[in-house]
């Protein structure tokens, strides 16, 4: 048993996010540049490599693994490398095995993702409407979003609905959104939209919705009472006296939640990210590759990166401009 990894903060990191492709079929205006240039294949890790990544993680403590892109079901394979994170639950070694996804491809996959051991997905939807979705997304298809949803439920998995809180986009459908979620019953999380990507002109100063906001306007029609339950994210969760209903928050503007971090993420190509919101990264690719037959070199190199974690993101808008900004795009880091 390797001794765990704790950052200079004194957090141990149980939770990896893993990107596994750069690629989707959506185009989000908040997430990507319309014409984005993909990464040639080579560069990536093969799915044999995230294996010895992530197992290499797991042997150093990581309890939640989650599986993100870009667009994850969009990798050709993909729920090989899923089947393959199985073995990690069915050893007790591993608590969770679950994807961050847009859907639009739920409804072929879903089936296969609980066989594999996932029990809980979360979908990426912002409206309702289909021609505001078709908008955000730059071609999305809401209908082909909707009938993933009910495939995943259909094959038992959990799915909550992330939702980016847009100021002038999505503020009128608040009540909507909730009241769709407690009808199909789903858990509901409302992010703030973070300046990352090309932001133009601050332009994501003008988007940005507080979530702080979103939670006094549901409070107009809602009782909140407070949940001490965390799913081992950065959301925050209330419960809807009236409906029972689970509502989340993740604030990373409006009430920074850096100092209970638990979690790192590693790109398509392996580069270790110790924050989103900050460019400290070590390059983890070289040492699975250098080495095939051994992992020591990439446990030390995890080692030594968790040991620069940085305190925490300097995201700021409250100067009217997007201080602390990213340049790289979210589907880089899978968010
Ligand atoms: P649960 O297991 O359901 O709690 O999921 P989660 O909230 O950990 O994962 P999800 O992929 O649903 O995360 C939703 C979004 O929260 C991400 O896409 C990011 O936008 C944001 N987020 C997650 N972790 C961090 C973080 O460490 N820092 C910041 N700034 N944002 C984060
Ligand atoms: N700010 C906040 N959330 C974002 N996402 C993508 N880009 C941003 C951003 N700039 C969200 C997506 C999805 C998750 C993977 O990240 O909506 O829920
Ligand atoms: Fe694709 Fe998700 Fe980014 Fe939208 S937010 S472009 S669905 S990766």
């Amino acid at each position: 048993q390797q001794p765990p990894l704790i950052d200079p903060f004194a957090r141990a990191i149980t939770y990896l996010r893993v990107s596994v492709t750069d690629r989707c079929d959506f185009r989000c205006v908040y997430c990507m540049a319309e014409n984005m240039t993909f990464l040639p294949k080579k560069d990536l890790l093969t799915l044999e490599e995230l294996d010895r990544l992530c197992s290499a993680f797991i042997g150093l403590g990581v309890r939640k693994l989650r599986i993100t892109g870009g667009e994850p079901l969009v990798r050709r394979d993909i729920l090989t490398f899923f089947r393959a994170m199985g073995r990690h639950l069915d050893s007790g070694a591993l608590d969770e095995l679950t994807v961050t996804t847009n859907g639009s491809q739920l409804e072929k996959h879903a089936a296969a993702l609980w066989e594999a051991g996932v029990r809980r997905v979360n979908v990426s939807l912002d409206t309702l409407d289909p021609d505001k979705f078709a908008r955000v997304t730059r071609w999305g298809r809401l209908d082909q979003v909707r009938r993933g949803i009910e495939a995943a439920q259909a094959a038992g998995l959990r799915v909550k609905i992330n939702t980016v809180a847009l100021k002038g986009f999505n503020e009128d459908e608040l009540f909507d959104l909730v009241d769709w979620c407690a009808a199909q019953d789903m858990d509901l999380t409302f992010i703030e939209v973070m300046p990352m990507g090309d932001l133009g002109n601050d332009y994501r100063v003008d988007q940005y919705w507080s979530v702080r906001d979103v939670r006094a306007r549901l409070e107009d029609r809602f009782t909140t009472v407070d949940l001490a339950e965390r799913t081992g994210g950065p959301a925050r969760y209330v419960r809807l006296a009236e409906t029972g209903q689970k509502i989340g928050f993740i604030t990373p503007l409006s009430h920074n939640f850096c100092e209970s971090c638990n979690r790192v993420r590693v790109t398509c190509t392996g580069e270790l990210y110790m924050c989103l919101g900050q460019e400290d990264r070590a390059d983890l690719r070289a040492p699975l590759r250098a080495h095939p037959g051994d992992d020591g070199a990439l446990i030390g190199a995890i080692r030594e990166a968790i040991a620069a974690k940085p305190k925490g993101h300097d995201f700021d808008y409250s100067r009217q401009r997007a201080d602390g900004q990213v340049s790289r795009h979210m589907s880089h880091t899978g968010g």
